[in-house]
């Protein structure tokens, strides 16, 4: 697996694994990702913008083949974190999407973007997740995460917050 630094010209392809998300998703009765959030051009704004910031990576194969993609950076957004957390330095993580065929690989770059804050001094990585998707919330229990709260927020869709101590080796 190789892991690069997104440019622009992966915004399609990070555009389109995300559309085969939302559609196998929504096959399986799921919810999230029906509509990008908060529209598709806001949507499509936030991602270009974390791809300018080098915070959008790809994960391909030995062909340059995109198996999956990743954002990570270190903004803490206090609608969601506390003053005391925002004050302990944490990698969040955001945008993770596996392609279907390559189911399995989550893992991985999970224990990869541990690994990393570790590297850059950060103590914890962190995600919020879509709030009322409990299979989703499983499986960062399962992946080495605790539960922190749920905020029901009436403008932001992804209020489960978890994080993930990254002196946690995967
Ligand atoms: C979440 C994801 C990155 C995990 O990838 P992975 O570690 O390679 O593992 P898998 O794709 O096999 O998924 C693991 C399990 O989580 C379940 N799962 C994955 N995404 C889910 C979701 N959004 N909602 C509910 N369950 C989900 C899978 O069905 C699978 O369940 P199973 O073990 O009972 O088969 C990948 O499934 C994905 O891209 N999902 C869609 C996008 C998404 O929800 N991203 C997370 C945003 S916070």
């Amino acid at each position: 697996m190789i892991i690069e630094r997104a440019d622009a010209n992966d915004l399609g392809v990070i555009l389109t694994l995300r559309t085969e998300a939302s559609e196998w998703l929504a096959q399986r009765g799921i919810k999230q990702w029906a509509v990008a959030w908060p529209t598709p051009e806001e949507q499509n704004r936030r991602i270009l913008a974390s791809i300018e910031a080098g915070e959008t990576w790809m994960i391909r194969d030995e062909n340059e083949a995109t198996m999956a993609t990743v954002a990570l950076d270190t903004f803490s957004d206090p609608r969601l974190w506390t003053p005391e957390e925002q004050a302990d330095p944490a990698m969040y993580l955001h945008r993770l999407i596996v392609r279907r065929k390559h189911a399995g690989l989550g893992t991985e770059i999970m224990d990869w973007a541990c690994h990393r804050a570790h590297r850059l001094g950060l103590h914890w990585l962190r995600i919020d997740v879509w709030t009322d998707n409990t299979g989703l919330h499983d499986y960062y229990l399962r992946n080495g995460f605790k539960h922190v709260r749920t905020l029901n927020l009436a403008d932001y869709p992804s209020g489960a917050l978890f994080q993930r101590a990254t002196s946690q080796p995967g």
